[in-house]
């Protein structure tokens, strides 16, 4: 039963303390345009209002992508200062989902690359399909991550993880993230919907304020250096996106050609 439905993202939720939250751009792999980013802020604010509300499920639809990234063909248009404000956007959700009331479990149907992996990351606690791909393919681009997936990176797999998969942009399968502490869980063929239900059902059945406390406890103690990071990285991603290499690399992804990168 959909609740709220915009035209890229679907909650839906039976009565109960579980939201059930859907990107819903199949077409472009789940790829997070403004609609999109706009629409899970909206979704957020309106389920952290709601004190039945006790977990919160994340996923993509289709069978291929649970958010394939930022949206390229967007992005590639903007000038430096819309990007910074699409970067300022895609940080206040991921802070949104961080910070929320309630735990967010993601359910990584596919590809999490670039934005797919920083919404990921933004998340409590990932549960992968044996199909899912994590990357953070944005070097490939001539960009770096800008919705926090350097700094989130580091403070869950570490930093020889993070430098791994920032700087060579290379895709690992579900299992080897779960080797990495990337993902948290990698469920059976067919699995992932039930095993994310019952990490929910685990959670509803515990006692509300004492998981809210936690989860509280556990994002504010890794606060302090994750905003600083935050903001250095924002630094950097403008700092490469005004460059040669940025606009070629991109309009070589939407053209389906290799790009030339000019360092410069
Ligand atoms: N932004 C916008 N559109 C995207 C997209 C993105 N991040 N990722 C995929 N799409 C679009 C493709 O352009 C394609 O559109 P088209 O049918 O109009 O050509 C459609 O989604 C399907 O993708 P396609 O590349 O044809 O699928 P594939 O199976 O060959 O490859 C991926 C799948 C995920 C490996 C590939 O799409 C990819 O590398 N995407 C970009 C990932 C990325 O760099 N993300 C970080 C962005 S900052």
């Amino acid at each position: 039963m959909a609740i709220m439905e915009t035209e890229v993202v679907i909650l839906s939720k039976e009565p109960g303390p579980v939201a059930d939250v859907v990107i819903n751009r199949p077409e472009h792999l789940n790829a997070l345009n403004s609609d999109v980013l706009q629409s899970l802020l909206m979704i957020i604010e309106k389920l952290s209002k709601n004190p039945e509300i006790l977990v919160m499920k994340l996923t993509g639809s289709g069978e291929k992508a649970f958010v394939a990234g930022a949206d390229i063909a967007v992005l590639n248009q903007l000038g430096k200062r819309a990007a910074s404000d699409y970067l300022e956007l895609g940080q206040r959700v991921m802070r949104a989902i961080e910070t929320a009331r309630f735990p967010v479990i993601a359910a990584v149907n596919g590809y999490a690359l670039g934005g797919g992996l920083e919404l990921a990351l933004a998340c409590d606690i990932i549960v992968a399909s044996q199909s899912a791909r994590f990357g953070a393919p944005e070097v490939n681009l001539g960009i770096i991550p800008g919705f926090g997936g350097t700094q989130r990176l580091i403070q869950r797999c570490g930093i020889g993880a993070a430098k791994r998969l920032v700087l060579t942009g290379e895709m690992v399968a579900a299992e080897e993230a779960l080797r990495m502490g990337l993902a948290d869980k990698v469920a059976a063929e067919g699995q992932l919907h039930g095993e994310v239900e019952k990490l929910c059902n685990m959670i509803v059945a515990k006692g509300p304020l004492a998981v809210r406390e936690a989860k509280q406890l556990l994002v504010r103690s890794q606060e302090n250096q994750l905003l600083s990071g935050l903001q250095l990285e924002v630094e950097s991603f403008l700092k490469v996106f005004d460059t040669h290499d940025r606009e070629e690399g991109m309009s070589a992804f939407l053209q389906k050609r290799t790009p030339k990168f000019l360092g410069k």
